[in-house]
């Protein structure tokens, strides 16, 4: 059976953990240090233990290519001042035994983009699906995943799982690498029992109302998530760019507006499920639309303009980028009261401080609703971003560190990340 982070005994032991640190960098800075934070209690306690730590992380997708943008030396220092202590860089993540081997207790050695090799992915680089090869080569790969994550499980003693925004991935290093650790060395981080924790209390806990608010671009990338919470909220907001597909969907007009046309049939079928489930579902009524959005500076141009007008009315040549005024009225009154909140995308270009309103509504009613008592759990890097740049990290329950993997696991799908960890 899988061991207990916090009853495991890591004196003199190398811990290999797994950690997500893909965070995003602006000219080798880091902009958002939430998934450095989130990994230091499960880091630190292993130092305090008495363990070495082999820390580990993809960033991006270089695809099996070595690329310097993605380089997580450009991190080093952040993670050093964080954890307090310094940190060892091993350049290559599959030539590190020299390093590893040598770690004392209380060092820190952090491997370089384990994406650098397709290796971790285990998907094969340069041959389609359709060729006739690919089955070959899939196996090849496979093959070679196991080799890549035995040499990183012969670095260490124990591995820990602390990937909480990669459990969704059966990658090397997130799944695969279990098997060459005995149950009892292998575990889950800190903040991942957190995350799964907070998941629980979103699935198998629900105070009720329970409403969830999806924003985000697209339908067709929320459509399992949709489908699923159909069967458990008592209310949905469905905002973003996704509300023009809703309103084209009725045959509106929507000017320039992001759509998805071939998704037409699934948002009237959302509606369909929603009115036989008794779900509320809240779509804007209006939104806050512009023909002179840069989005290279987030700014709108000079000369632009910026009107309100009826979700299915928008005049030719202005896009939908907010929700209007009365959406937002409409989404605090709905989150107003309710007991469990799930938020999940913007709804709005909210990077832009003029179309940011519809997200900050959203946001400051979920932290009243919270400071009456209700549990919220914020996931998705840009729903945590408007947290942040609204000042309301405090003020909700629980920010999740994962954006795919929070919504898999809401949808009830099992984890590999997970899975491995606890086999
Ligand atoms: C994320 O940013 O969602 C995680 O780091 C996972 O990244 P991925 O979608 O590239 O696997």
């Amino acid at each position: 059976m899988a061991s207990n982070i916090n009853s495991y005994d890591f004196t003199g032991k190398k811990a290999i953990v797994r950690v997500d640190f893909n965070v995003p960098l602006k000219e080798g800075k880091i902009t958002d240090d939430t998934r450095i934070r989130g990994a230091l209690p499960t880091l630190k306690l292993i130092l305090e233990k008495g363990g070495s730590l082999i820390i580990m992380s993809h960033m991006g997708k270089p695809k099996g290519k070595v690329k310097p943008e993605l380089s997580l030396s450009q991190i080093v220092d952040a993670v050093s001042e964080k954890l307090g202590v310094p940190v060892q860089f091993a350049p290559d993540c599959q030539a590190a035994d020299a390093q590893a081997a040598a770690l004392k207790p209380g060092e820190v050695l952090l491997l370089e983009n384990l994406r650098y090799y397709a290796e971790e992915e285990g998907k094969p680089v340069g041959i389609e699906k359709e060729d006739p090869a690919y089955e070959a080569a899939k196996k090849e790969m496979k093959a070679r995943q196991k080799d890549f994550a035995k040499k990183l499980a012969s670095y260490a003693d124990c591995w820990v799982m602390d990937a909480f925004g990669t459990a969704h991935r059966k990658h090397g290093s997130t799944a695969v690498i279990a098997d060459y650790f005995a149950p009892e060395d292998r575990m889950l981080g800190l903040l991942m029992e957190k995350e799964v924790k907070a998941v629980d209390n979103v699935l198998n806990n629900i105070q009720r109302p329970f409403i969830a608010i999806m924003g985000g671009s697209k339908v067709s990338s929320k459509i399992g998530i949709i489908e699923n919470l159909l069967g458990k909220v008592d209310k949905l907001i469905l905002c973003g760019g996704m509300t023009y597909t809703f309103a084209k969907a009725h045959g509106g007009e929507i000017g320039t507006s992001i759509v998805e046309m071939d998704k037409l049939d699934v948002a009237l079928n959302v509606e369909k499920i929603a009115k036989e489930n008794g779900v509320e579902l809240v779509l804007a009524p209006d939104a806050t639309c512009t023909d002179g959005l840069d989005f290279g500076t987030m700014t709108v141009k000079p000369g632009s303009k910026v009107e309100v007008h009826p979700a299915t009315a928008i005049p030719a040549g202005l896009e939908g980028v907010d929700a209007g005024p009365e959406a937002q009225k409409l989404f605090a009154e709905a989150i107003k009261g309710c007991k469990t909140i799930l938020w999940n995308g913007p709804a709005g270009v909210f990077e832009c401080d003029d179309f940011c309103a519809g997200s900050k509504a959203i946001g400051d009613a979920i932290a009243e609703a919270t400071a009456e008592g209700a549990f919220s759990l914020i996931g998705g890097g840009d729903s945590v971003a408007c947290c942040t740049k609204f000042g309301l990290t405090d003020k909700v329950s629980y920010i999740s560190t994962g954006g795919g993997a929070l919504l898999e696991a809401i949808e009830g799908k099992e984890l590999p990340g997970v899975a491995a960890a606890l086999a």
